[in-house]
């Protein structure tokens, strides 16, 4: 039985936890880039890019809407462009949320061809699953790793609806392959999401588990996109910052689950004043399940048991309180009732004092 008693950093640690929203190439460590940024170096002296250490300093956590997303499309795209270099950093991500004792996670990405190395989006989605089911069978013994993991691909907010259907018929595919849902991300000041109805609600027909990033920046709060958005009847939505009292109660009574990412939102300025201002505060109470996430480890550098721990620190949660998130965690991952079953023993084996 695993032993916790004060909500401390070793408590957080031990923690057997649920990740919900980590994007893969966001979580991707700045050491893992550096390694991979060598290897490439070595073998060509004139590469152009710069090393990740350069580019994205140890400690540099204040990346805002503007300097954020370029960050990939500029920069660790070009880094990350072959099998060999995904296949790394897959490894790495999956290895690091294993270490910090999560036991399920939800990874999603955004399918990514990369012609320059012949690679299709659907060769780039069968490699990470093959990371994946690697890492759920990691235990020679028993054939299963404490840590499950299943895939959720992201449409972004710049695809047209053409690339959209194809994101999603790629997960359809793949449904019960380690794919379980969908997720629409990516730069919140660009795109009109209304065209990708269609294309969510052939995701929703299909019994695909569905998370959208909602309400990032208030230039994706207005009262139209949200509105939108929710007629998707999504299972969970992610962020939810800038949500009016209205559409707070409309989620409650949908009873849809959020992700909620706290240093993210707080460095990134995405939230007003600092961590005990954020409105975790306010969906812990709120009935619905509140999952504590990280979005981008990588970029953030605050792994997930430094989120419980920020989390308890500033909302002065006991263990309890603990014990009443990670429960309402499970109810809103998108696995198998099996995997439901699994993660309730580990949390009933917990002695939660
Ligand atoms: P990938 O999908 O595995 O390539 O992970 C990186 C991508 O995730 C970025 O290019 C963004 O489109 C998306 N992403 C990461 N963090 C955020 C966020 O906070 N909001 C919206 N999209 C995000
Ligand atoms: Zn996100």
């Amino acid at each position: 039985m695993t032993s916790l008693s004060v909500v401390d950093t070793e408590l957080t640690h031990a923690l057997p936890k649920i990740e919900l929203h980590a994007h893969l190439t966001g979580s991707i460590s700045r050491h893992c880039l550096h390694q991979v940024w060598q290897k490439k170096k070595s073998r060509d002296p004139d590469l152009a890019l710069e090393d990740p250490l350069v580019t994205i300093p140890p400690g540099k956590v204040d990346f805002n809407v503007k300097t954020f997303f370029p960050l990939f499309s500029s920069y660790i795209y070009h880094l990350c462009d072959d099998l060999q270099s995904i296949i790394y950093t897959t490894e790495s991500v999956l290895q690091s949320f294993r270490e910090d004792n999560v036991v399920y996670l939800e990874l999603r990405t955004t399918p990514r061809a990369i012609p320059s190395n012949s690679i299709t989006e659907a060769q780039y989605v069968d490699v990470i699953l093959h990371c994946i089911t690697v890492s759920n069978n990691i235990n020679e013994c028993t054939h299963t790793s404490t840590m499950q993991t299943n895939l959720i691909l992201s449409v972004d907010r710049r695809n047209t609806l053409e690339e959209a259907y194809k994101v999603i018929d790629l997960a359809i595919v793949r449904k019960g392959k380690g794919v379980v849902g969908v997720d629409l991300c990516g730069n919140p000041e660009k795109g009109d999401i209304a065209i990708f109805r269609p294309a969510f609600e052939r995701a929703k027909e299909a019994g695909l588990g569905i998370t959208l990033h909602f309400a990032e920046t208030r230039a994706s709060a207005t009262e139209d996109e949200l509105r939108e958005l929710l007629s998707w009847r999504p299972d969970r939505l992610g962020h939810v910052i800038h949500v009016n009292d209205d559409l707070r109660r409309e989620i409650v009574k949908r009873n849809i689950g959020v992700e909620l990412c706290l240093s993210c939102n707080v460095h990134a300025k995405l939230t007003e004043g600092s961590f005990e201002d954020h409105h975790f505060g306010w969906w812990k109470e709120s009935g619905v399940g509140v999952a504590i996430c990280t979005d981008d480890v990588g970029i953030f550098e605050s792994p997930i048991s430094n989120e419980y721990q920020l989390a308890a620190t500033h909302f002065h949660l006991s263990k309890v309180d603990l014990k009443k998130i990670c429960e309402s965690i499970v109810d809103i991952t998108f696995a198998n009732e099996r995997e439901k079953f699994r993660l309730r023993s580990i949390y009933s084996n917990v002695d939660w004092g």
